[in-house]
């Protein structure tokens, strides 16, 4: 049982160097495999959703060399599988990306049906929906999907819904598919670019990117690429939150500014001061904060991926607040620990968070029910003064590089111990 142990009350303050966006190194690690030739990826963030997919792909038969902790060598001329193992697939969905880099490159692949997870049903209709209208037969066996083709043909293609990893995998299958691609009401994510970019960088011939509209020429071949994958837009809002709800003075470093206006255009109506310069923005947070209305939308929305470190920030905030989440629809059971660090919050209807701001919160034994929900524990922890705990850290560890020690950079009292009987050693223990 490992867990962190905080002591908050601490204004964060200091710089903390942003790591590879998690949710871009799923993508272009999978994409990576569709040359025969060697690709080197740079700004790998080392987390476990990462080390989970080299593992899938070794697993049919890619060779991962590791550099260095951030830069890996990836070879897919070797694979002689295509069916991707349900353990992987259980510890992350992002493991069907795999399926639209072995249905584009070999035209078969085989993944088990990612079941549905913390933040409750998610449905893979429109992945379905774009592999078939490429041509490939797509059926479900024994749990898993199937798709299969003679050949992939480039064809126009409506997404119903705006699906982050339904406009990935399309992509993927399509870039080797013959003739020209449109995918039409496609996500518009930082790292749905970044994918594309790194494909092109191996050859293919997408534009759109970043717009609604991603057009594809399809290509025979792809080849070898030196690629680095951008800064980590989460990891950054998740620090930026951290300063203003500990009243802190936080310079994220090696970031996109452009990719966290949507989160600086909040933490300004909260009243927090933002510094933004080329790739670094700096947050200062030094009286109570407002209340304010957040609603999730896809890119260039407010992400949902900062929707519970939102909520806490605002559980803090002067008057009331109200968060609407609008792409998943399970995504607040967080709310039940926070009340039981004080926080005033009411879910409706799901989806809806009627927030009452407190003026602080006290400590509790907690559990980290997800990846960014547990994020969002540790910052509500950080505001309070008593020593929390939260069990569970393996989901956090999923998408946060170092979490505790970049925390600790900025002055936070943080730690990880491996049972609650090692909390007496710690030296913060003491710490006023
Ligand atoms: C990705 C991110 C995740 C983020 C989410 C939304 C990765 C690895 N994960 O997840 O961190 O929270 O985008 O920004 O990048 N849907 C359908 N049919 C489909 C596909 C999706 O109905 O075929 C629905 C989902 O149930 C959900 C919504 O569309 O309600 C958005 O999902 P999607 O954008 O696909 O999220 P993911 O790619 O799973």
């Amino acid at each position: 049982m490992r867990l962190y142990a905080i002591k908050g009350g601490v204004p964060l303050a200091g710089e903390v160097e942003i790591g590879g966006a998690k949710n871009a190194a799923l993508a272009i690690l999978a994409a990576s495999i569709m040359t025969d030739e060697t690709v080197l990826i740079e700004n790998v963030p080392d987390v476990r959703d990462t080390n989970v997919l080299i593992a899938a792909m070794e697993s049919v038969g890619a060779s991962v060399i590791r550099q260095d902790r951030h830069t890996v060598k990836i070879n897919g001329s070797q694979i002689h599988n295509f069916v991707i193992d349900d353990e992987h697939i259980k510890k992350i969905r992002a493991s069907y990306y795999l399926l639209g880099a072995l249905l584009g490159k070999y035209k078969r692949a085989e993944v088990p049906l990612p079941g549905g997870c913390n933040l409750g049903t998610r449905a893979i209709d429109q992945h379905i929906k774009g592999f078939r209208a490429l041509g490939a037969e797509v059926v479900l066996k024994n749990g898993s999907v199937v798709a299969t083709a003679t050949k992939l043909k480039g064809t126009h293609i409506f997404m119903d819904k705006v699906s982050v990893g339904a406009t990935i995998n399309v992509m993927m299958a399509a870039v080797m598919a013959e003739g020209r691609t449109i995918i039409e009401n496609a996500a518009k994510e930082p790292h749905v670019v970044d994918l594309a970019n790194f494909l092109n960088s191996m050859g293919a011939r997408i534009k759109g990117a970043g717009t609604d509209v991603i057009r594809i020429n399809g290509v025979a071949k792809l080849h070898k690429s030196e690629y680095a994958i951008i800064p980590d837009q989460i990891e950054a809002g998740t620090f930026m939150m951290a300063a203003a709800i500990t009243k802190g003075d936080i310079t994220v470093k090696n970031v996109i500014p452009k990719h966290l206006e949507c989160i600086s255009a909040k933490l300004v109506e909260l009243g927090c001061e933002i510094e933004e310069s080329d790739d670094a923005v700096r947050v200062v947070a030094s009286k109570r904060l407002r209340n304010t209305q957040v609603k999730t939308l896809p890119y260039p929305g407010f992400p949902t991926d900062m929707q519970p470190q939102i909520t806490v920030t605002l559980g803090l905030s002067e008057g009331i607040s109200i968060v609407t989440e609008s792409i998943f629809d399970n995504r607040f059971k967080y709310v039940d620990e926070l009340v039981r660090m004080g926080a005033d919050i009411k879910v409706e209807s799901g989806n809806t968070a009627i927030i009452s701001g407190v003026k602080e919160y006290t400590a509790a034994k907690l559990t980290a029910p997800d990846l960014r929900a547990g994020a969002a524990l540790v910052l509500a922890a950080l505001a309070a003064k008593d020593m929390t705990t939260i069990d569970d850290i393996k989901y956090i560890e999923r998408g946060y590089e170092d979490f505790h020690l970049k925390l600790q950079g900025l002055g936070a009292h943080i730690d990880i111990v491996e049972a609650e009987k090692d909390l007496q050693k710690l030296n913060f223990q003491v710490v006023s």
